[in-house]
């Protein structure tokens, strides 16, 4: 499968995204026991998160065996519509036969440096502490350039041994929890999702680094030992 793939429609992105996570869900199971994937915040993975409560992935997906993380969240209330894990259970998790007990929420009820704190004790009980190897995990992609919540500029990009940090955006004026780069690109496989003409600019600056610019946090995820792939709407690719 190449590391770029374009779709005509956002509708046909996600199909491919539902299929992708099918296709890896199967393979993780049949050779761990187990699934860990990654979801990733914003407005892109909607669709795909409506799919995947439809068949046949409704049937398919093997939601038992599967564990439930985010890549980052927003810190606001569980029930704030702009909280990530509140927009995956209402168009999806609240739709499958999934054990409450595979789902793993970024606790942004508790102080940002506590609910970091406690999402990197978390993970470091549900995997290998030397090798936190999730089987997928889904990015999206902002027009400056951030992932996550690693937005250009901020310690969050920076950071080189912790798993999870706190942020505080002032682009956003909000403080933000996120997985860093250490743990994203310990990963088995990376998927970013980008649809929208608003993404085109940054998305060939991404793909095709000129000297002249910076490395934006979206270029740093390059997995040590795993698969990176963009699934990129068409409207998304104008410009590469
Ligand atoms: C978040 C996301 C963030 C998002 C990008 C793209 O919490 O906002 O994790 O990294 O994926 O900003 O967002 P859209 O899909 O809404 O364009």
């Amino acid at each position: 499968m190449s590391p770029l793939q374009v779709f005509q429609t956002t509708e046909m992105l996600s199909a491919a995204a539902a299929e992708f996570i099918l296709d890896q869900a199967q393979r993780a199971v049949a050779s761990t026991g187990r699934f860990t994937l990654a979801l990733s915040g914003g407005r892109t993975p909607e669709q795909l998160f409506r799919l995947l409560r439809t068949a046949p992935f409704v049937r398919k997906m093997p939601w038992q065996n599967t564990l439930i993380f985010w890549g980052d969240e927003r810190c606001v209330p569980l029930n704030d519509e702009r909280n990530n894990a509140h927009i995956a259970f209402s168009l999806l998790l609240e739709h499958v036969d999934i054990p409450a007990a595979n789902i793993f929420r970024i606790p942004v009820d508790l102080p940002p440096v506590t609910a970091a704190q406690q999402y990197e004790q978390t993970l470091h009980r549900v995997f290998d502490p030397n090798a936190p190897r999730f089987d997928l995990i889904l990015l999206g992609l902002g027009s400056d350039g951030h992932t996550a919540s690693l937005f250009p500029g901020t310690n969050a990009v920076e950071e080189k041994t912790r798993w999870v940090t706190e942020v505080f955006v002032e682009s956003h004026q909000m403080s933000r929890i996120t997985m860093t780069l250490p743990l994203l690109n310990q990963a088995k496989n990376i998927l970013f999702l980008v649809s929208g003409e608003e993404k085109a600019e940054i998305l060939t600056k991404i793909l095709k680094p000129q000297p002249e610019n910076p490395a934006y946090p979206a270029q740093l995820v390059q997995p040590e030992n795993g698969h990176l792939r963009w699934f990129v709407e068409a409207g998304a690719a104008v410009r590469l």
